[in-house]
């Protein structure tokens, strides 16, 4: 080992860069930080329960709730006066069958969630709707299954159809198919422009993985699902596949493509925001809020710092659009 050791009064050459000069102060990182967000850019996703009395914690999402359709309307008032991006809305029913028809049910859950919020902020807030089936499906699947017990891709696909009308019809801005199946995204378009909601936007899931970070999701939505996804969401190996997924949604006329989770998914983020011409969005999802609030809660982490370095990361990534069960509380956090 040489000998490090510098005898004081031997004169050392400073270093000619010195990258620190402009990390010395808060006001100079202010000024050079490249990435920043705001509650423009954030959406809250929010869970409404069918025949629910008052708003029910989710065990494993610590501060996020089943909400009433009353609660559910407070929140979405609050996401608007906040400024924030968006809510998106998943329904949960109380009744299950084999097709999912509550979710194309005008009285089911979701469509009057997307009345409710819409009657409650009008045009002030993007109001989307998760466009899938797996909340109404008894087997818990995002489609449905044929007589061997596969999801069935183009009998979904009709059925996928027929649940963005029913939630145009109850004046959703901006729907978020949700359920991988190919072809899902022309099937919408066509069928939004048919019946007269040219105008209702899409919000593509395009590259979603098949992650083990929505189990407490799973729980948020009292999922049905015994097995897993895995033959129409994505094997977490695969980039260039999730690429490949996101300039087919934005050919089949995507307004806005997603990448989900986000924190695993970071590079996909990056690929697919160099790859594409519309805005992209990454899914921070239950998994990963969990992981910080069960830290946070042992004192493991800094909850506030992890939760807008998490939020950073993924702008940094290429993300435009996050969204996020801490949307409220960084809005906040951010004024
Ligand atoms: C499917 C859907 C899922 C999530 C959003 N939409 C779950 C799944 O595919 O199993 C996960 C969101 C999260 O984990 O926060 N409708």
């Amino acid at each position: 080992m040489a000998d490090l050791h510098v005898p004081s009064g031997t004169p050392v050459p400073g270093p000619s860069v010195r990258p620190r000069r402009l990390r010395a102060t808060p006001a100079l990182r202010r000024m050079v930080a490249e990435t920043t967000f705001e509650a423009r850019q954030l959406v809250l996703p929010l869970f409404v329960r069918e025949g629910l009395d008052e708003p029910r914690p989710i065990d494993s999402m610590p501060g996020v709730v089943q909400h009433t359709r009353d609660s559910a309307k407070r929140a979405v008032a609050e996401a608007a006066e906040l400024g924030l991006g968006g809510v998106m809305l998943f329904g949960i029913p109380e009744r299950k069958d084999a097709s999912g028809s509550g979710g194309l049910d005008p009285a089911g859950i979701l469509n009057v969630a997307i009345a409710d919020a819409v009657a409650e902020v009008g045009e002030d807030l993007t109001v989307m709707s998760d466009l899938c089936l797996d909340e109404f499906t008894d087997h818990g699947h995002c489609g449905v299954l044929d007589e061997r017990g596969r999801v069935d891709n183009d009998a979904t696909l009709a059925v996928y159809a027929e649940m963005a009308r029913a939630q145009a019809d109850a004046g959703v801005h901006m729907v978020g198919p949700s359920g991988m199946m190919d072809g899902q995204v022309a099937v919408i378009r066509d069928a939004l422009d048919v019946v007269g909601h040219p105008d209702v936007s899409i919000l593509a899931y395009s590259a979603k993985y098949s992650s083990a970070f929505y189990g407490p999701f799973r729980e948020a939505v009292d999922s049905s699902l015994s097995g897993d996804r895995r033959t129409y969401q994505q094997d977490p190996a695969n980039a260039l596949e999730g690429v490949r997924e996101a300039l087919l949604d934005v050919e089949q006329g995507a307004d806005i493509v997603m990448v989900k989770p986000a924190m695993a998914y970071l590079d996909v983020v990056r690929q697919v925001r160099d790859a594409v011409d519309v805005p992209v969005a990454a899914y921070n999802i239950s998994g990963e809020y969990a992981m910080v609030e069960a830290a946070a809660a042992h004192g493991w982490i800094d909850r506030e710092a992890a939760i807008l370095e998490t939020l950073t990361s993924i702008r940094r990534a290429g993300a435009d659009i996050i969204l996020t069960y801490w949307a409220a509380e960084a809005a906040r956090l951010r004024r």
